[in-house]
């Protein structure tokens, strides 16, 4: 045998590829999009400008923004068989089995943007206009509401609202979301966007590259700590029970969800913009109870472990004093990361190369044929 290669577990440090995309610096905490550092685009930048610029490289214009604006707005209507499909799944199915399913359905209508290359900016924009459509659409039937009314008007993130809570949002509401969309939009090499390149790179299309993302994204590790988080902040309640709580789950050697990251060596920026949109929401709702709790955990477990809040610490506290349910917070991460995984799917195909890594083989290789007969 060869020698044994040294194995990165989890692939950590290792650079599998160049992106133009997304850049982190972990040691100062910076988050770019395209050249444009999360903190400006937060505060200046809309959902729509900021996929285009994930997309296309650049800040659109005023007409560009317009247009992709409407062609967001018009593929919010969905085709009526599909819908029926999303109608007939389980009303308890969990929103994040729905979307997967969704997605990988949707792509039986769409035959032309199903193919890699060219059409896949085509379905870019689809994906991202349709995913608050079947989450909203699902949402819905499972409280035994109406179908859904698709609204091209809105904004992206004033549609999202309208879609889950049967009403217009407030400006404050959609401007909490659209920010919320803006820091979940894109995340360099994240695991999901890695399997939605994987997918890719065999020259697979786009619907299966996104469908491979939401399976990933799923996982508690990822997408799926910001419905944990918020469940650890109810379970504490108050600021004064949060020591005994959280230093509990630590003796056990239990994670702590929405702490601690692969890449950030310090506050992820994202936790420290969306910690004073939670106070903001918290205050306009009068009930800063999610905000206090959290600023208590992060102080402990800061103390304890050394350890920095990441943004899924803080989502739960925008989205429940708005009326979102816990449930839905995944799907929403997935709403806006869609169009960072479309960005990268693009990518992958301008300059294909398949992914596939080795592993160190560690059983053994000498092993002698024992006949069933024989076998204990
Ligand atoms: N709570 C308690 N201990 C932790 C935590 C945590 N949240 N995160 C890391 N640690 C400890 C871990 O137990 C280990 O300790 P020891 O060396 O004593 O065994 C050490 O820190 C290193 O952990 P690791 O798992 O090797 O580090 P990683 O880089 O593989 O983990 C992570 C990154 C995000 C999976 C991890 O920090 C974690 O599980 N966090 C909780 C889940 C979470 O918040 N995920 C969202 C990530 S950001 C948004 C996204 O991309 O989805």
């Amino acid at each position: 045998m060869t020698e044994p290669a040294r194995v990165q577990r989890g692939l950590e440090e290792v650079v599998a590829l160049e992106s133009r995309i997304c850049f982190i610096d972990g040691k100062l905490g910076r988050l770019i999009y395209r050249g444009y550092d999360i903190r400006d685009l937060a505060a200046k930048a809309t959902f729509e400008e900021v996929a285009h610029l994930l997309w296309y490289g650049r800040l659109p214009n005023v007409r560009e923004l317009a247009d992709l604006k409407g062609r967001l707005g018009d593929l919010r209507r969905l085709p009526d068989p599909f819908l029926r499909t999303i109608e007939a799944l389980p009303a308890d199915a969990s929103p994040m089995d729905v979307l997967r399913t969704a997605v990988s359905a949707l792509a039986l209508y769409e035959p032309a943007e199903t193919k890699p290359g060219a059409t896949a900016i085509a379905g870019a924009e689809r994906l991202t206009a349709a995913l608050p459509s079947i989450l909203g659409t699902f949402h819905r039937r499972r409280r035994g509401l109406p179908a859904l009314r698709p609204r091209p008007e809105l904004s992206q993130a004033a549609y999202v609202l309208y879609a889950i809570l049967d009403r217009d949002a407030s400006e404050l509401e959609e401007r909490a979301l659209d920010v919320a969309l803006i820091l979940h939009a894109d995340h360099e090499l994240n695991a999901s966007t890695f399997a939605a390149r994987v997918t890719a790179s065999t020259l697979s299309d786009l619907y299966s590259s996104v469908t491979s993302a939401i399976g990933a994204l799923k996982g508690p590790l990822h997408g799926g700590a910001n419905e944990r988080a918020i469940e650890l902040a109810e379970q504490i309640g108050t600021p004064d029970r949060a020591d005994a709580i959280v230093k509990e789950k630590l003796a056990r050697h239990e994670r702590i969800m929405g702490f601690g990251h692969r890449v950030y060596k310090v506050e992820d920026p994202r936790a420290t913009i969306l910690r004073e949109w939670s106070r903001k929401i918290g205050e306009a709702k009068g009930d800063l109870h999610y905000y206090e709790v959290l600023e208590r955990v992060k102080e402990i477990v800061h103390q304890e472990k050394g350890l920095y809040p990441n943004l899924d610490l803080y989502s739960g506290s925008v989205y429940t004093p708005i009326g979102i349910p816990h449930d839905l917070f995944t799907p929403l991460f997935a709403v806006s990361r869609v169009s960072g995984w479309t960005a990268h799917i693009l990518e992958e195909y301008e300059d294909l190369r398949l992914i596939r890594p080795t592993a160190q083989y560690i059983g053994p290789t000498d092993l002698a044929w024992t006949p069933i007969a024989n076998r204990t």
